[in-house]
């Protein structure tokens, strides 16, 4: 019996131990590396955060952990930092080279915000980066050349819409050099067009997209040869409201994994290709608002996977009705 309270007592100060030591493990696992928590602070002084977005960033004894920092993500286990996500959080200024420091970063998504001025080729160093999204921000973001881009072998997305790219004459070239690129976004982007008299023929592409949006760019027909390269691999092809003008290739007929082509508001002439009906798993076709003639080829039949057909505004036989070339099943 007058061991009792002596066991009570052992027992409560193995259990305050056991608390302590949990505690301390705890510790050990979270928190943040001070190297990259400074890099974040550098990062932070380029912001323009009128709404004070980023006030959990800071150096107050309640903010030493920028694991737990608005949008920033650690590895729980050794925290570094693997994800910075500030999509659409009104922020403005400048995306400062200092985020090149944050090593461990995989997924960096700032799209959507008023961020300006030229894009640090600095990223280029973040070689664990597996997606890249700095689309659609309002103020003007410039970027002279995507060669720093070759840096990033495990890169799967990139999507750089908005961004002013007409100075990045090789965006062919860079691109090619991605291994690991499947989607790619430049949405009006002021891309140029491919110059036929660079050769991108020796450049062997190890890139197999899937995934290609480049709508608004301005681009012509002289992207077919590097287009066509990727035809074993591409799943979504989004060329609409450029210049591509003269008659449409049949080595789209050649693209036999494609389920989404949109070639709308071209300057494309002549008939649609018998080699359209090559295209068996396409489910999405846009042609509308170019220059077509002729009727629509037999061939068209052999698209069973067809839902949505889109041919209004162009001059085929027999639709004299937009309405009437706009099929949804
Ligand atoms: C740590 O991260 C891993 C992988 O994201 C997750 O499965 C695990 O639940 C996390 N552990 C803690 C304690 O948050
Ligand atoms: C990026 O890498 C280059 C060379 O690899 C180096 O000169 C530069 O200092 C690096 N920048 C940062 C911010 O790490
Ligand atoms: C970035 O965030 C936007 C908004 O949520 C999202 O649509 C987009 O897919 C994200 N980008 C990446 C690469 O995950
Ligand atoms: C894009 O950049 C080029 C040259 O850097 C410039 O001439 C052009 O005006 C810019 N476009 C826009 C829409 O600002
Ligand atoms: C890739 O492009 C080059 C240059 O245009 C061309 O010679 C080659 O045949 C293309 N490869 C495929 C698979 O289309
Ligand atoms: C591209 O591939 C061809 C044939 O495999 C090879 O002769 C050529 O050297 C390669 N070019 C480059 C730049 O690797
Ligand atoms: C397409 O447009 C370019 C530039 O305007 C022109 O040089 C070329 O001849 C045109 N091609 C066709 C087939 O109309
Ligand atoms: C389609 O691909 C085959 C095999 O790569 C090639 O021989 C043929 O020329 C291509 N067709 C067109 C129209 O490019
Ligand atoms: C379309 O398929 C037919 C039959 O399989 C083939 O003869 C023709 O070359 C193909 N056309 C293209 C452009 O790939
Ligand atoms: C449809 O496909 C079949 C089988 O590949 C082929 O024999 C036929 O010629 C095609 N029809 C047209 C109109 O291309």
């Amino acid at each position: 019996m007058a061991t009792s309270p002596f066991r009570y007592f052992i027992s409560l100060f193995l259990l305050l131990l056991c608390f302590e030591a949990c505690l301390r493990v705890g510790d050990a696992k979270v928190g943040c590396r001070e190297r990259e928590r400074q890099a974040l602070l550098h990062f932070k002084q380029g912001v323009v955060d009128d709404d004070g977005v980023l006030s959990s960033w800071g150096n107050g004894e309640d903010k030493r952990d920028c694991c737990k920092w608005r949008g920033v993500k650690c590895n729980n286990q050794t925290g570094h930092v693997i994800r910075l996500d500030l999509h659409a959080q009104s922020l403005g200024g400048k995306i400062g080279p200092s985020l090149a420091e944050l090593q461990h970063l995989k997924h960096l998504n700032l799209s959507s915000n008023d961020f300006e001025g030229i894009l640090p080729t600095q990223l280029g160093n973040l070689s664990n980066l597996q997606s890249l999204d700095l689309g659609y921000n309002y103020g003007d973001m410039t970027c002279g050349n995507l060669d720093w881009l070759c840096h990033l072998p495990f890169l799967t997305h990139l999507d750089l819409s908005w961004v002013n790219l007409s100075k990045a004459i090789h965006w062919p070239q860079a691109i090619n050099k991605m291994p690991s690129l499947t989607e790619l976004y430049l949405i009006d982007t002021q891309l140029p067009s491919i110059i036929p008299t660079i050769s991108i023929s020796h450049i062997n592409s190890s890139t197999s997209l899937a995934v290609l949006h480049l709508p608004s760019n301005g681009l012509t027909s002289s992207i077919y040869p590097w287009l066509f390269n990727f035809s074993s691999s591409l799943v979504h092809l989004d060329l609409s409201w450029n210049d591509l003008n003269g008659s449409t290739p049949d080595a789209f007929g050649n693209m036999t994994t494609l389920a989404y082509l949109d070639l709308s508001s071209n300057e494309l002439r002549g008939s649609i290709p018998d080699a359209f009906g090559n295209m068996t798993t396409l489910a999405y076709l846009d042609l509308s608002w170019n220059k077509l003639r002729g009727s629509i080829p037999d061939a068209f039949g052999n698209m069973t996977s067809l839902a949505y057909l889109d041919l209004s505004l162009n001059e085929l036989e027999g639709l004299q009705l937009g309405c009437i070339s706009r099929i949804s099943r």
